[in-house]
C-alpha cells in the first residue's frame, strides 16, 4: 500500500501536479504546510519517503497542538496517541489550574512545552537521554517557555519535589518485539525512546508504583500505553491503589492512556 501511494505522489510530481501533492504530504504529516516548497525540496521529499523516511525526519519537525516540534533521531516523532494525551493533561491542567507538573521521559519536550502554552504553572522535564534533553531545551527555547529540564533516571532528579500533575509517556515497546515494528519506525527510534523491558511494562510498573511519592494528595497521573497493554496497566495501577478517572481511547476503541488519582 506505502509503495502505491508513493508511485502516486511520484507520479504527480512528474505531471507538475505540486498542488494536490504539497495537499498529499500536508495530510501525510499531520497538516504541516508544505505550499511554499520548490519542486527540488519536494523530490527530495519523496526520494526520502521511498527509503521509508517519516515526513518529519525529512523535514526535521513536526506540529504538535499547533507548535513547531523540531526532531532529530535522538527523539521519537510524538504520534497521535501522545497528542491525544496531551490534549486529555491540558484540559485538566486548565480546568484545575494546576501549577507543579512534570513530564517525565520527556524526549523532544513536546508534552512539556504544550503544557506550559497552556497554563501558568512551573514545569518540569526529565530525561535520562542527555542528547533528548538538548532537543527539547531548544524547542522550549523556539516556543518561548521556560522548562525546568532535568537529566536523570525516571523519579530520581526530582527527589524530594511534589507536583499536581505528572505527565509521561515512557517507553513500552516489548524488547523481543522491537525487531517486529516498520522499518520507518524501528530505524528512526532510538532504543532507549523505546524499549520497555520484556514485557514492555517495565517503565508502568516503576511509574505506578513511585509516582505517589512525588504526587500531592488528589493529584493525577496520566500515562500513555501500547493497545494492548491497557489491563495489565490497569492492574498494576489498582496493585499501587491508583483509580481510574479517564481512559484514553483511539478511534479504532483501543485505550491508549488514563489518568489515575
Ligand atoms: C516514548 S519516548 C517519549 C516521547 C515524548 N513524549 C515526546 O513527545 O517526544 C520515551 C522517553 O523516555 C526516555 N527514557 C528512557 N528511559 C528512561 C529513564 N530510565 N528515565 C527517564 N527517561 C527515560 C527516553 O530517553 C525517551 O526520550
Amino acid at each position: 500500500m506505502r509503495d502505491s501511494w508513493i508511485k502516486k505522489l511520484r507520479a504527480l510530481l512528474e505531471k507538475g501536479e505540486t498542488e494536490d501533492l504539497k495537499s498529499a504530504l500536508a495530510l501525510a504529516s499531520f497538516h504541516i504546510d508544505h505550499s511554499t516548497r520548490k519542486e527540488a525540496e519536494l523530490r527530495l521529499m519523496l526520494d526520502g519517503i521511498g527509503r521509508n523516511i517519516p515526513i518529519p525526519y525529512i523535514i526535521g519537525y513536526t506540529l504538535v497542538c499547533g507548535l513547531k516540534i523540531s526532531l532529530n533521531k535522538d527523539v521519537l516523532n510524538p504520534g497521535p496517541e501522545t497528542v491525544a494525551l496531551i490534549e486529555m493533561a491540558s484540559e485538566y491542567v486548565v480546568k484545575y489550574h494546576s501549577s507543579q507538573i512534570l513530564d517525565l521521559c520527556t524526549g523532544s519536550g513536546a508534552v512539556a512545552i504544550v503544557l506550559a502554552r497552556k497554563c501558568n504553572g512551573n514545569i518540569v522535564a526529565t530525561d535520562i537521554s542527555e542528547k533528548a534533553l538538548a532537543i527539547a531545551k531548544f524547542n522550549a527555547s523556539e516556543n518561548k517557555v521556560a522548562i525546568n529540564f532535568m537529566h536523570g533516571d525516571l523519579f530520581e532528579p526530582v527527589r524530594g519535589m511534589v507536583f499536581d500533575v505528572i505527565v509521561t509517556n515512557p517507553p513500552y515497546v516489548k524488547s523481543g518485539a522491537i525487531n517486529l515494528l516498520p522499518g520507518f519506525v524501528r530505524d528512526f527510534a532510538p532504543l532507549t525512546a523505546i524499549d520497555g523491558g520484556d514485557d514492555g511494562l517495565f517503565f508502568h510498573r516503576a511509574i505506578l508504583s513511585g509516582a505517589k511519592d512525588f504526587l500531592r494528595p488528589g493529584g493525577s497521573l496520566f500515562v500513555e500505553c501500547e493497545d494492548d497493554q491497557d489491563k495489565d496497566v490497569e492492574e498494576l495501577a489498582a496493585k499501587s491503589g491508583w483509580d481510574t478517572r479517564r481512559r484514553l481511547t483511539n478511534r479504532h476503541g483501543n485505550t491508549r492512556g488514563f489518568m489515575f488519582t
